[in-house]
């Protein structure tokens, strides 16, 4: 067995040893009021003057926009994974197994993640919903991303690095509400062995990619991973506290503490690209570059003059 199968099999191993199943052992509810502090609002750092009752809305808006976008993500991932299970060469390899795990897991999380959209029953709509260019270009990407495996990888690091961030934010933050900050505290723990896999992965997918993959995962990945990160928080949420849906955004996505937000947590995938062999320090690509904050060597700018008190001590 190879080193990476060995390091795959230790993670069949603990997906196995405690499998949670949150409409058994997360059965809580969400409270009624303001989900998360201010500062952990996409529009801090923008002197909006919201008033108690716009923040509760906004704060439940983008959480539910939040784990929205978290279950239609995770669909795509598992699209990408149960096609890799469907075409193994050979189903005994612990990979397989593992794909299995992860799957598994994650539409527990989905589960649980629909239960809270439900509860918040969120009134926003999606700007972008029912725009027929908008629906073929993002089943034509998300298609050829769950065909091409690094690509896939690399966009699973940055699909669970970002969350993973926000979630730690929210998590350890007591202005949270409890239920989400245990539900974020369930979802990391799992996520972090998906991350490791995803890591471990990256070398073997890259050593096959074709040089057109290779080609978009180094200038086309880090303005996909962009939009990941922006759309998080659909720009329909900021219309129901009485804000422009569109402007708002945009505000919202160049202010400083967003900017922040959006390089802290798209570091560790850009991390994982460079030990994984895929781009070099001293050669890092302007669009990886414009993503994440660093320079060629990937070296982190100084922290933005608007970061907030949470980020600045990241
Ligand atoms: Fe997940
Ligand atoms: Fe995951």
């Amino acid at each position: 067995m190879t080193a990476t199968a060995e390091r795959v099999e230790r993670l069949n191993r603990a997906s196995l040893k405690r499998v949670i199943e949150p409409d058994v052992d997360l059965p809580g509810a969400l409270g009624d009021g303001q989900l998360m502090p201010d500062e952990l609002l996409s529009t801090a750092g923008l002197d909006l003057d919201l008033t108690v009752d716009q923040r509760r809305t906004l704060s439940r808006e983008e959480v539910a926009s939040m784990f929205s976008a978290g279950i239609r993500f995770e669909a795509i991932l598992e699209m990408g994974f149960a096609r890799q299970v469907a075409y193994a060469p050979d189903l005994t390899d612990p990979r397989v197994t593992y794909l299995l795990h992860e799957m598994g897991e994650e539409t527990r999380h989905q589960r649980v993640f629909a239960r809270l959209v439900s509860q918040i029953d969120p009134q926003a709509s999606n700007p972008l919903d029912g725009k027929v260019w908008v629906d073929r270009l993002d089943r034509f990407g998300s298609g050829w991303i769950t065909r091409h495996p690094a690509m896939l990888y690399v966009l699973v690091l940055a699909g669970e690095e970002i969350p993973d961030r926000m979630q730690k934010l929210a998590s350890e933050h007591p202005d949270t509400d409890p239920f989400l900050a245990e539900v974020n505290r369930y979802h990391r723990q799992e996520e972090a062995r998906h991350l490791s896999f995803a890591r471990m992965m990256l070398p073997e997918v890259w050593a096959a990619a074709s040089r057109v993959e290779r080609t978009v995962v180094r200038r086309i990945a880090p303005l996909v991973i962009h939009d990941l990160f922006r759309f998080m928080v659909q720009p329909g949420v900021y219309a129901e506290v009485g804000l422009d849906a569109w402007s708002t955004w945009k505000r919202v996505n160049r202010c400083d503490n967003r900017v922040q937000l959006r390089r802290v947590s798209t570091r560790p995938v850009l991390d994982a690209v460079i030990n994984a062999g895929i781009l070099q320090r001293g050669a890092i690509p302007q669009a990886w570059q414009n993503l994440c904050g660093v320079d060629e060597h990937g070296t982190a700018d100084e922290v933005l003059p608007g970061a907030g008190r949470l980020l600045r001590a990241e």
